[in-house]
């Protein structure tokens, strides 16, 4: 009887231990390896070799408020996270003062240096600073040291975004108020904005791009804060624009299904490709229990659209993706 017990524990443990997420439920509770909510808010996804880190707000309850985190989890099949700690662990870097913010971090991988460079909006609590951050690292999983804070070509900037082009060229998506939106190269050594490539006259953040045979989709949502709102898309040949006009990606009703645009990743396998929207949905009461909403996008021949949400597996082998039950 004893060790019948003993056998059944192991076995129990074991399943919880090692619990797989067989597909990706959007909106839903998502745990990682530990069985805890992934905490990766406003994030962003690069990939190196074949592991793909995710980094990203940390905003679990309890933690000290004096500080701000970003985390940072592993996965080679983008369903299983294993989350490997806070990379940033920051005090207020330039006395911005009670609430500061730093918000939406993206880490881009420098070869020629061999850093990993973090980029993240670093702002005082009514968002007037309006600058980045850099912070970097000799490892993904950090730590990451703060290395200064500037405005993007002197201009304001608040929300960002990330893009890593097919040819490796690294760019940032920033949100200026009062002109709109930017699409800038960094410098060689990602330490600095280089110059801009577009500037979309247009009032939107959130902003992502992805490269998807031969021309550029911009996905960017309109200035509503933690509210919902219709994300929007526009294309074009070059990064340089001529950007098209901005149409809706979901029926505008569901408030692009009440979430906010973060990312786009691509996934390209040996017999597709599947491009990815990466949005949060958030819960600005319960910021721990914000939600991650991804969906296998419509996408080619200048149409963009999300299809309803529902569980998918992707295969990131042969960039395959197929609806799923649901596995929670
Ligand atoms: C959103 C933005 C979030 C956060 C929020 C604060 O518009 O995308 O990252 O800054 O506003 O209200």
């Amino acid at each position: 009887m004893k060790r019948y017990l003993i056998t059944i524990t192991a076995i129990l443990l074991n399943t919880a231990l090692f619990a797989q997420n067989k597909a990706i439920d959007p909106g839903a509770v998502w745990p990682d390896n530990n069985g805890v909510h992934i905490q990766a808010h406003g994030g962003g996804i690069i990939k190196i070799k074949n592991l793909y880190y995710w980094y990203g707000e940390e905003r679990r309850k309890g933690l000290d408020t004096n500080y701000r985190y970003v985390s940072c989890y592993s996965s080679s099949d983008l369903m299983n996270w294993k989350f490997l700690g806070d990379v940033v662990k920051m005090q207020d870097p330039e006395n911005l003062g009670y609430r500061w913010i730093l918000e939406r971090p993206k880490v881009y991988y420098n070869k020629p240096t061999k850093k990993y460079v973090m980029y993240f909006h670093l702002d005082t609590r009514n968002y007037k600073y309006a600058r980045v951050g850099i912070a970097v690292s000799d490892k993904p999983d950090g730590d990451f040291t703060f290395v200064k804070s500037f405005r993007p070509l002197e201009h304001e900037s608040r929300d960002i975004g990330q893009f890593i082009d097919d040819d490796g060229t690294a760019y940032l998506v920033f949100e200026d108020r009062a002109l709109g939106f930017h699409i800038v190269k960094l410098s060689d050594d990602y330490l600095s904005v280089e110059k801009e490539m577009s500037l979309v006259k247009a009032p939107l953040e959130g902003g992502a791009i992805v490269h998807y045979n031969g021309l550029y989709y911009a996905i960017g949502s309109a200035l509503t804060g933690w509210n919902p709102n219709p994300n929007k898309y526009a294309t074009s040949k070059s990064l340089e624009g001529p950007w098209t006009a901005f149409k809706d990606i979901a029926p505008p009703q569901t408030n692009t299904y009440g979430s906010q645009s973060t990312m786009l990743i691509k996934v390209v396998g040996s017999k597709s490709t599947t491009v990815i929207f990466m949005g949060d949905q958030w819960r600005p009461k319960s910021q721990w229990d914000s939600r991650y909403l991804w969906i296998p996008v419509e996408i080619g021949d200048g149409k963009l659209w999300l299809p309803e949400p529902q569980p998918f597996t992707i295969n990131v082998k042969t960039g395959e993706f197929k609806p799923a039950n649901s596995n929670h």
